[in-house]
């Protein structure tokens, strides 16, 4: 398995909140899923875990094997920056830099990476932007930025990638184009996909699709 959740707990001590309770989950090598339910569920909650960005209460959370509680926040890092690509409803690239150098971004930590600039032109050949390599967020649309946010998450070559709301903030034909394009690189490239996701067009384009409903999963 990819990821395991073992009756995963996660709550809050002041205010005291439960948000989740008792999570059992597993992702295959390859595998994607949906993630739906209403806000305040618990999705992001949910997915920070699988992520390795925030640790549960009680209960196993396990990453291709290993025990996420038993690694050093070092390698808590390399496992979120090397195997694990992120997608958020923002795109969050940098302004000042152009959409090549933004893609580059998650290789400048670690060793140097000589094939990285030819594997973030040719993501941005897939994603459709090849002709904006030189061009800065603020030059692109938001669907364009969006797309630049998914060929960074993918430069490192992750095994997983995480999308939080990737279409929220897209109308309708961006946010379907980019729903078709997680999906095909999910079967292109083997990435295993969690979306968390309010459209429920996108949500049963997915092989499988599971439910959160106040911190209980379903599906
Ligand atoms: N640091 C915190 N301390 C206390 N409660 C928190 C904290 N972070 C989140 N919560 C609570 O946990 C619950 C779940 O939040 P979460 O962000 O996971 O929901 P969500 O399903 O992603 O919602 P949305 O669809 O609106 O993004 C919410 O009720 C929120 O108020
Ligand atoms: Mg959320």
């Amino acid at each position: 398995m990819l990821l395991e959740l073992q009756h995963v707990h996660k709550g809050y001590a002041s205010p005291p909140v439960e948000v989740l309770r008792d999570i059992n989950f597993q992702l295959a090598d390859g595998e994607a899923v949906a993630i739906v339910g209403p806000s305040g569920s618990g999705k992001s909650t949910l997915l920070n875990i699988l992520g390795a960005l925030d640790r549960p209460t009680q209960g196993t959370a396990l990453f291709d094997g290993r025990d996420l509680a038993t690694l050093t926040e070092p390698e808590l890092a390399a496992i979120r920056n090397r195997q694990i690509g992120f997608i958020f409803q923002l795109h969050h690239l940098l302004p000042q830099c152009t959409v090549l150098e933004n893609v580059l971004i998650p290789t400048l930590a670690g060793q140097p990476d000589a094939n990285a600039s030819d594997r973030a032109v040719k993501l941005l050949e897939r994603v459709g932007l090849q002709h904006r390599l030189e061009h800065r967020p603020g030059q692109l649309s938001g669907g364009e930025c969006q797309r630049v946010a998914v060929a960074r998450a993918l430069i490192n070559q992750p095994k997983l990638l995480l999308a939080d709301e990737p279409t929220g903030a897209l109308d309708h034909a961006n946010a379907t184009g980019l729903g078709q394009l997680l999906i095909e690189l999910n079967k292109e490239q083997g990435v295993a996909l969690v979306v968390v996701t309010h459209s429920l067009e996108l949500a049963k384009r997915l092989p499988k699709v599971v439910e959160l409903r106040d911190g209980v999963l379903n599906g």
